[in-house]
């Protein structure tokens, strides 16, 4: 993996990144560096690439590819590879475009909202073409059954729905995440932030799929789970090997994954950050392919990955699992 200059503090750890050859087991055939990073380019090249790409980090045995890169372009990789779909389910916290130069509070302290070059707005028309960009290669990358959650705030969550609209996914959910600790809003000039969005969708309106009803009934008490999910920001604990200003606790992630797929179903994140849907899907014993453009979130994602293996080794939440597609267990409408 090519060094990079760690932006966030953490602990000195030696990544395990050099152990795994390149290439080796690559389920998608991408073969060699990515040299070229379109960074600045929100759509990808209308050229046919020359440019392969070879994850910066897998674990074949246990499920686990994280490339870096820009997603559009893997993904169109991926679709050239699997045009029927290879995900049961995708996962895509994507830019929020709130890099305006204005200030929020962190952890009580006044800081800048500017969180890198890929947050920054570029005009409601070129956001949102960016949304129907990586939503589209998301479709195609779907399984027939395969669903798609999608998190945002005000900022962009309308644009995701109509790009959902407009490419014809079936929404099947806006799943409002109502933190338990949300940061105080600053100026006291509108009302505190408390929630994110976040759109479930399948598909398309024919297609079918999975639901687990009731274990999410199980997970809510024995009644039936309702579309408001209470959880804490991100704990401490998890920014313990690198953090991103966006992170999403891992608790959320699971949660999904545990509504819409089995174990062995392989998960797709697109904008992966700092690995918090790989370490879900470690956890719940999920297949897992992360993308991210900046090489320190894909270091930090590589650590994390690292951490959660570790732990669920001794576990071995792997030993059961089933690595074929998953078949619906309940569809819409039909209750446990
Ligand atoms: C909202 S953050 C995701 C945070 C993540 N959910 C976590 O828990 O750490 C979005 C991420 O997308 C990445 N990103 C932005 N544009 C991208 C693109 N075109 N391709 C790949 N990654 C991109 C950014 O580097 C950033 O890490």
């Amino acid at each position: 993996m090519a060094k990079t200059q760690a932006k966030h503090r953490r602990p000195k750890q030696k990544s395990a990144a050099s152990k795994f050859p390149v290439a080796e087991n690559n389920p998608f055939g991408i073969d060699t560096a990515p040299e070229v990073i379109e960074r600045d380019s929100f759509v990808a090249s209308d050229q046919p690439s020359t440019t392969l790409f070879t994850p910066v980090w897998q674990d074949s045995e246990h499920g686990v590819w994280l490339y870096r890169g820009n997603c559009l372009s893997i993904m169109d990789r991926i679709v050239e590879r699997y045009p029927d779909g290879i995900f049961d389910m995708i996962f895509a916290d994507p830019p929020y475009f709130l890099s305006n130069g204005g200030i929020t509070c962190h952890a009580g302290r006044m800081v800048s909202v500017n969180k890198g070059d890929w947050d920054k707005s570029r005009g409601p028309e070129e956001n949102h073409n960016f949304n129907r960009e990586w939503l589209k290669r998301c479709q195609q990358l779907l399984r027939p059954n395969g669903t798609v959650w999608v998190t945002g705030t005000m900022h962009i969550i309308f644009s995701i729905g109509f790009a959902m609209q407009e490419l014809g996914y079936k929404v099947l959910n806006d799943v409002i995440w109502w933190k338990t600790n949300p940061a105080p809003h600053l100026a006291c000039r509108y009302l505190q932030h408390a929630t994110e969005t976040a759109l479930w969708a399948r598909k398309s309106e024919e297609s079918r799929h999975v639901f687990h009803y009731a274990e999410m009934k199980r997970l809510n008490g024995g009644k039936q789970m309702q579309n408001v999910w209470r959880f804490p920001s991100v704990p401490r604990l998890e920014k313990a090997l690198g953090g991103h200003p966006t992170q999403k606790p891992v608790a959320l992630l699971r949660r999904m994954i545990e509504c819409c797929s089995n174990p062995g179903d392989l998960i797709l994140d697109p904008f992966m950050g700092s690995g918090s849907t790989g370490v879900a899907c470690v956890e719940t014993g999920r297949r897992f392919v992360g993308i991210d453009v900046d090489p320190t979130y894909c270091e930090t994602a590589i650590l994390r990955t690292e951490a959660a293996l570790r732990s669920t080794r001794q576990g071995s939440v792997f030993g059961s699992t089933r690595l074929g597609s998953s078949q619906p267990t309940k569809t819409e409408g039909e209750p446990a």
